[in-house]
This record gives structure tokens, sequence and C-alpha cells, in this order.
């Protein structure tokens, strides 16, 4: 019998260290705090950004504090001065799989403030340090710091700078802070800390901040610089020290906390990868808010603060289970539910494309979990009603849609049920045939037509077929990816035999409407829905044919504007060229059209037409395609008629 293997999480706290906090913390209350303190320092509160960031390509969703005010900390004015802070909420699909330990969240509110060429490390420093101790109560001895310690090859000197200040301010604070250099984490793992150090160097993967991460993955053209990060002492655990190393701020363990990383935000990328000054200094500081309301309760774990404790109690009411025992589910569930419920507050609805798919996800995710804790009724809708009001004090003018945001919730939730509930029927027929023939397992080719068919994913099959006693053949998961090869086969070959066969001018005409159906789609995508999707295309030497979900028959006029608009692009010749990326970075970076996801290989090809940085078209498809558009003639649609229930369907040529 297969055991379902459980996600592993890079973080994991022994038991005996929950502690049982009975006083309960308002993390709206210190969201207040800090918008209180910081504008008592002369900023000034800015309403935060919207989690789907308009024009803004280069990401699914806003990821922190700063990246709504790029432009202004690369120099532009803002109409609000130049000291602003605000509290921005964040998601960062990256960490989604890390969720479940006590303190990754997808979701969170970062507590941001900026100096846009004003102030610099030594203001920022000293408030941060007051706000922590005077205003939030933490005591000085709990708090440790890093900085920067130079890049030799890009000639950034060590931020002893920093060092320096924090040196004095622990001094004021009655602390001798000794400083010790650490370099880079795994040095810390070996060596630790030595009594009295408090001030840490480390290197580039620690301490210098940019949108892409370290010194060499800084983007071209982003503003970044070094930072000083402050950590939160949870105290020594010997077992957390088996584990992972002696504990450091930058290491894995339980011991440390970050709340807060202060952007010392001094260069600027240039197209030759070296650094430059920028002509104002800026700082940028983020704090997460529920790492902070955590550490000001004493709780390394994030999930018993006020913004999600009332939906663990839900699931626990809800489950008859214990948060204690069930600590993965719930925190990914509670985690998930925030996620879902902020991003259709704001007027995102769940669809199959970019950020659509991401809150399907966050909804599927949280329910496959609550079915794990045997919660098999519709639970969203009361569960996130627990949290909303936690959410009253952000404006409207960024959750526009909360009247809606439960229903559109729910909807979804139930269609997932039912798709489960028809997958759940068909495995356990499966099962019963399994047994009919005698054989002894069910095989990994019944789990992909499960999920081919029915929509039911591998995971739930394998977890499904655990929980009902239905036993797996031992190499079910390659008999899984075996079934999934042939099927990527059985596809190529299909579009092989479409440019197969017949004269060679017929095969350079279905490639003609091939690049014709991606500007089509495109065409569609721009004029009349950006939620229009492929749902089949036929081509011949002869004509294309493209079937697309809409609701309604276009009118002359729609038709006239699209095929316009593909004549236009015709015209103006644009390069077609295809590249292999990730799937993962195809998907959420460069946001390419495609409608199997799930079942696409992890590499995978995408074709380009137009400008690389803004194109027309961007299509998973394994081509082939022309090299420009300017060879395809002269598009026209020929008739546009319904194919099935919102499903229309278009037929043109090119002449
Ligand atoms: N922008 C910095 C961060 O995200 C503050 O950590």
């Amino acid at each position: 019998m297969l055991n379902p293997k459980k996600p592993q999480n890079t973080l994991k706290i022994p038991k005996f260290r929950v502690y049982d906090i009975i006083i309960p913390m308002n993390a709206s209350e210190i969201r207040q705090k800090y918008l209180d303190f910081q504008q008592k320092k002369g900023h000034k509160v800015i309403a935060p950004a919207p989690l789907v960031l308009e024009n803004d390509p280069t990401t699914l969703f806003t990821g922190s504090g700063m990246q709504p005010l790029l432009r202004y900390l690369l120099g532009e004015k803002h109409p609000d001065g130049s000291r602003l802070t605000d509290s921005q909420p964040c998601l960062r699909l990256q960490d989604i799989e890390d969720v479940g330990d006590p303190r990754h969240t997808t979701v969170f509110e970062m507590l941001g403030n900026w100096s846009l060429g004003d102030y610099f490390k030594e203001e920022q420093i000293r408030n941060y340090f007051e706000f922590l101790t005077k205003e939030i109560g933490l005591a000085p001895e709990k708090i440790f710091v890093t900085c920067f310690i130079g890049n030799e090859k890009y000639g950034i000197p060590r931020d002893d700078e920093a060092a320096k200040i924090w040196q004095t301010v622990f001094r004021e604070a009655g602390i001798d802070a000794k400083i010790a250099e650490i370099g880079s984490a795994e040095n810390g793992d070996k060596r630790g800390l030595n009594p009295g150090e408090r001030i840490f160097f480390y290197d580039d993967k620690e301490n210098w901040w940019s949108r892409g991460g370290g010194i060499e993955t800084t983007p071209i053209g982003d503003p970044c610089g070094p930072d000083s990060e402050v950590f939160y002492d949870f105290g020594e655990d010997k077992q957390d020290v088996e584990k992972y190393g002696k504990s450091h701020p930058a290491s894995d363990g339980a011991r440390f906390m970050e709340i807060g990383n202060q952007v010392f935000m001094q260069y600027r990328r240039n197209p030759d990868g070296s650094f430059s000054e920028l002509e104002k200094k800026n700082v940028d500081f983020g704090g997460g808010l529920e790492r902070l309301a955590a550490a000001s309760m004493g709780s390394f774990d994030v999930f018993k603060i006020s913004l999600m404790k009332p939906i663990i109690e839900k699931l626990e009411s809800l489950s008859g289970k214990s948060y204690e025992n069930n600590t993965d589910e719930m925190r990914i569930i509670a985690d998930h539910l925030r996620g879902a419920y902020l991003l259709s507050a704001q007027g995102l609805t769940p669809s199959n494309k970019t950020q659509g798919y991401a809150l399907r996800r966050l909804i599927r995710r949280a329910v496959l979990k609550a079915l794990d804790l045997g919660i098999a009724q519709n639970f969203l809708r009361e569960t996130i009603s627990t949290i909303e009001k936690e959410y009253l004090s952000l404006p409207d003018s960024v959750l526009t849609s909360r009247e809606s945001a439960l229903e559109v919730l729910e909807k979804e939730e139930k269609a997932f049920r039912q798709t489960l509930n028809k997958g759940l029927r068909e495995l356990k027929k499966m099962a019963k045939s399994v047994d009919r023939k005698r054989a002894t397992t069910l095989s990994g080719y019944d789990i992909f037509k499960l999920q081919d068919t029915y929509g039911f994913p591998m995971e739930i099959s394998v977890e499904e077929a655990y929980r009902e006693g239905i036993e797996l053949s031992s190499n079910w998961r390659e008999e899984f990816e075996e079934a999934l090869k042939q099927q990527r086969d059985r596809s190529k070959t299909a579009s092989k035999g479409m440019f197969k066969g017949g004269l060679e001018d017929h095969g350079e005409m279905t490639t003609k409407y091939h690049t014709s159906t991606h500007l089509l789609l495109a065409a569609l995508q721009k004029h009349i829905s950006p939620d229009i999707v492929q749902k089949g295309s036929n081509i011949t030497s002869d004509r294309l044919r493209f079937d697309f979900n809409l609701d309604h028959k276009m009118s002359a006029e729609e038709l006239k504007t699209v095929e316009n608009q593909v004549n236009e692009w015709i015209s103006a010749d644009l390069p077609v060229v295809f590249a292999e990326y990730d799937k993962e970075y195809a998907k959420n970076v460069l946001k390419a059209h495609g409608q199997f996801w799930e079942k696409y290989p992890e590499t995978l090809k995408v074709y380009t037409i137009g400008d690389e940085s803004a194109p027309v078209s961007r299509e998973v498809c394994g081509g082939p395609h022309v090299e420009h558009t300017g060879v395809l003639g002269k598009f026209k649609i020929k008739k546009e008629e319904s194919s099935s229930a919102g499903v229309r369907r278009i037929k043109a040529v090119l002449e």
C-alpha cells in the first residue's frame, strides 16, 4: 500500500515549542500604530496599490511595497513629497510550496516607509528601532541585525556606516553590540554566534536587495542597494540546531525571524551589468505586518495572529480537529483563503489565465486541504467571513468588489467540488473493475485517465485511493509519466500529420494559417474580450477554422475591427520568433497564452510575434510558423457562426 507523500516544509518546528498564547494580539492595531508613528516622523500616508498592478508586465502580483513606487525610486517626483508610508497587501506565489511552516505565507501585508532622496541610513535605523522598542514594546536584547559585507567585483563597499549606526543605537539602549563577519549563510551554519555578537555582515545572497534577488540577478534598470535586516530572537532550541546547524540570523532554523528590511537604495543597474550611484539616495523599508504582530505576541507562529486566528478557529469547529495536530493543512487553508479573498475583493475572477488562474489555484488548494481535514461541504463563504472585518480599513478604491467577493468564491468552490465528485465516482468505478479483473492494483494509466478526462488531479487520486483502501501499482508514477508522454507524442504526431503530405506549397500555406491563427486570437483578445481562449483549431491549406469562447454573435463591426487588426499586424511585418522556457517562467513571467498548463512538459516552446518586450502575441506552441508576418498576405474573415453553447467559430482565408 502506497503512502501518499506529504509535502516537506523547509522549516519544521518541534511541537513542544508551540506557545499557548492567551492574549489576542490585534494586527490592525499594529498597522495603525506604524502608520501613525511614520506620520509623526513626517511621512505622508499613501493608499496601497491593488494586488494586480496595471501596466506592470514584469510580475503577476504586487510583491513588495516598493513595486508601485518604482518610478519615484528612480527619481521621478512624487506628488505627496519625499517621505511616504503605507501598508501594502502583497502576494508572492513563488512561496506557495513553503506555506505550512509557521511563518511562510503567500499573502501578507508589507508595512513600508520610503525616503525619496530625503533621509538616509541614520534616521531610518533610529526610527525603526524606536518603533520596535517603544511603540511595539519589543525588548532591545531580542533584536539582532545584519548588514552588507560588500562586493569586490562590482566595487561596492562594506556597509560599515550602517553597522556603526546600529552599534550606537544599541549602546544607547544599554547593549554592547559586537560585530561579526559571517559572509555566506553556510558559513554561519558552521560558525554560529559568539557571545555578545548582534550585528552580522553577510554577502549579497542575504543583504543586497533588488527585485531580482542578489547582485548578479539584479534586473537591468532597476534600483537596488545594500540592505540591513532586522531579526527577532525566539531563543535557542536544541533540536533545531541538530537539524539546521548552528543558528544565526540567516539560518534556516526557527530561532530568528526577519521582522524588517531596510534597503539603502543607492544604485541602479546599467545595461552593461555594472552599477551606478543614483543621483538621489532612497530608503525602501518593508516589514511584514504578520511577522511583526507575531513577534510582539512572542509567538514564532504567524498563524496565531488576529488576521488568521479566526480562520483557524473556524476550521477547528468545522472539522472537529485541533490546530496543533493539523498545522500544515490549516495554515495552507488560512493563507490561501486570505489571498483568495483579497484578490476577489479587488475584482479578480477565477479563470484559466494568469492572475485568474492563480486565484483558481488558491481556491482549489484550499478546498483540497479542507477535504483532508474532512470538511466535505462548502466552507469558503463562512470561513472567509470571519476575517472580512480585518480589511475594513483598506480603502474601497483598492477593495472595489467586497460585495461580490464571497459569492464569486463560493461559485468557484461549488464548481470545483462537482469536478471532484465526478472524478471520485469514476475512481471508485475503476477500482471495482480492477477487482473484477482480479488485477491487484490501480495503475498510473488509470490515474492519468482520471486527470485527462475528468480533470481529477493526480494528487487527489492518490490520496483518495489511499483513503478508500485501493492499492496502487508499485510503479504508478512511471506509468503516469508514460501516459503523459504518450499523449504528448500523439498530439505531436497529429500536428506533424497536419503539415505532412501534399505539395510543398500546401505545407507553406498551412504554416501561414498557423501564424494567422495566433494573430487572430491576439486580435480577439485585444478587441473583443481578454478572456477569450482557443477552444479548437483546424487548418487546411485553404483556410483556417478557429473556435473560441464568447457569449454572443459577433457584429459586422466587431468582425471588421478584428480583421483590420490582423491585417495591420501583417503590414507591420512583425518578427515571429520562438524559444524554449521553463513552464513556470513561460506562464507566470512571460504570461504566454496556453490552454493545458497542467499537461505541458516542464520545458516548452513559446512563439512570440512582435517586439519581445511588448509582444502582439505570445503563445505556447510547437510551431512551425513563418518568420515574419509580412509574408502572410491579406487576411479575410469569411464566416462567423456558433460552434456549440458559448463557443463561436471563425473561418478565415489568406488572399
Ligand atoms: N523592498 C524590500 C523588501 O521587499 C523592503 O524586502
